[in-house]
């Protein structure tokens, strides 16, 4: 098969490390990709979210099947245009995308079909926020965004007043623009925290696996909100019982919803959800993979990417096997310094020819300059992943292996999945 993967990031990387490894892969082409992506296929020099130029690249290209990799192209219609010209995708359209393209829709759907969440309202004026914040009780209020926000407009305000203070900025659109203009307030929950996927064809929805992502930039959970840090599956806390709730109160649940609502769901079903002492509920839906999450879990991945992929993009799911092994993996993201903030690139990467055996290196924001060295372009500039058979192996191999690489002012953290090793010697 001749694949097209839309994306730039390390989750692309892995997606197309992975996508390799299908006997029915014949070309894979990648737009735009990186400097990782360029040694495992074409490069095509199109912005994620051109699509009419994805559309037309994948007809000159006879593409059989396109894989879409980040939400914003597929929020964008990106899976519609193609479906309309024939070609097989796989991610949702764009109504099926508003699962994370429009919070309060996902909200909303949550509360017509009884999926646990937390309690939430949704405002388009700044007096109707505040005289919603006024009825709260004291303590942490949650403020979000409605629309995309590249995983950062999500507020915890520690009080009503900041609550209130954080709701006009929005509105106002100082703070994410348009994206700002509906705000979702929502009840503080407590609990860890996990990331959940599923491959889903329209109805039928694959065994899911489970990964811990570190949002906050440094140890110790402190610092700026970023894409993701760093993650690892599965789960320290994790159980057959807990994966089985959450397919019956969740997965299953929303695939089901949004079939009923005409808006069937393609693609990665990915559910952020907090473990809460009253049980799992969901803080948001995304209509993808994680990033780092899907370096961490598809080497957990026995079972072929492409395969699964085209099955779930034609509606035949249930024909094929989705099978997540039993080893433990760990990502660790190695990013400019100064990132999420302003950072520097251009600056070269050493190292990369040094990684031992048993660990891989995810490029994201990496390019080539003009002698053919890889340098840095972005801010998660490497993922750093190794499997074992379980996580104190996978995380040292991890470390072992950052200690091979360097760039300067590079900046990742030092915790990884180290509460989970905690948790096994208490
Ligand atoms: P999101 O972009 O929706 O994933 O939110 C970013 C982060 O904010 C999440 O990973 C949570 O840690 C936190 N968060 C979001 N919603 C809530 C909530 N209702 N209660 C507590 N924390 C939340
Ligand atoms: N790592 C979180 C995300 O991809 O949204």
């Amino acid at each position: 098969m001749r694949v097209l993967l839309v994306g730039s990031g390390g989750r692309e990387h892995a997606m197309a490390a992975a996508l390799c490894e299908s006997p029915s892969l014949d070309q894979l082409l990648i737009a735009p990709g990186n400097a990782g992506t360029d040694a495992l296929g074409e490069n095509v020099t199109l912005a994620a979210d051109d699509i009419s130029g994805i559309v037309s690249l994948a007809r000159e290209r006879q593409v059989d099947l396109v894989v879409v990799g980040p939400e914003a192209p597929l929020a964008g219609g990106l899976a519609d245009a193609l479906m309309a010209g024939e070609i097989p995708v796989f991610g949702p359209t764009r109504a099926a995308a508003r699962i994370e393209s429009s919070k309060s829709w996902a909200k909303r759907l949550m509360a017509r079909h009884g999926i646990p969440t937390a309690g939430f309202a949704t405002f388009q004026t700044i007096h109707e926020s505040m005289a919603h914040i006024d009825t709260l009780p004291e303590g942490p209020v949650v403020v979000k965004a409605d629309g995309l926000a590249a995983g950062k407009g999500v507020i915890i305000a520690e009080s009503r007043k900041q609550a209130s203070e954080v709701v006009a900025e929005m509105i106002r659109g100082q703070m994410f623009g348009e994206a700002g203009s509906t705000v979702v307030i929502e009840e503080c929950l407590e609990g860890p925290e996990v990331s959940v996927f599923a491959f889903v064809d329209g109805r039928t929805v694959s065994n899911e696996v489970v990964a811990c992502d570190y949002k906050r930039a440094y140890d110790g959970e402190m610092g700026p909100n970023t894409g993701g840090m760093g993650a690892y599956t599965p789960p320290e806390f994790w159980s057959p019982e807990l994966s089985a709730r959450i397919r019956a109160e969740v997965l299953e649940p929303c695939a089901a919803a949004m079939e009923a609502e005409g808006a069937p769901f393609r693609g990665v079903l990915y559910a952020g959800l907090m473990l809460t002492d009253s049980g799992p509920r969901v803080i948001e839906f995304n209509c993808r993979f994680g990033d780092p999450e899907a370096q961490v879990v598809l080497a957990r991945l026995d079972s072929d990417l492409l395969e699964i992929a085209n099955a779930a993009a034609n509606g035949r799911l249930a024909e094929v096997e989705v099978r997540w092994n039993d080893r433990a993996a760990v990502c660790v993201v190695m990013a400019s310094g100064g990132y999420p903030g302003p950072y520097k690139t251009g600056r070269r990467i050493t190292g990369l020819d040094d990684i031992p055996a048993g660990a891989r290196v995810f490029h994201a924001g990496t390019s080539k300059d003009g002698d053919g060295a890889t340098v840095t372009a972005g801010g998660r500039v490497l993922g750093i992943v190794a499997d074992g058979t379980d996580l104190a192996e996978a995380r040292s191999a991890v470390y072992s292996a950052i200690s091979a690489i360097s760039f300067d002012d590079a900046e990742y953290r030092t915790d990884i999945a180290a509460r989970a090793l905690d948790a096994a010697t208490l």
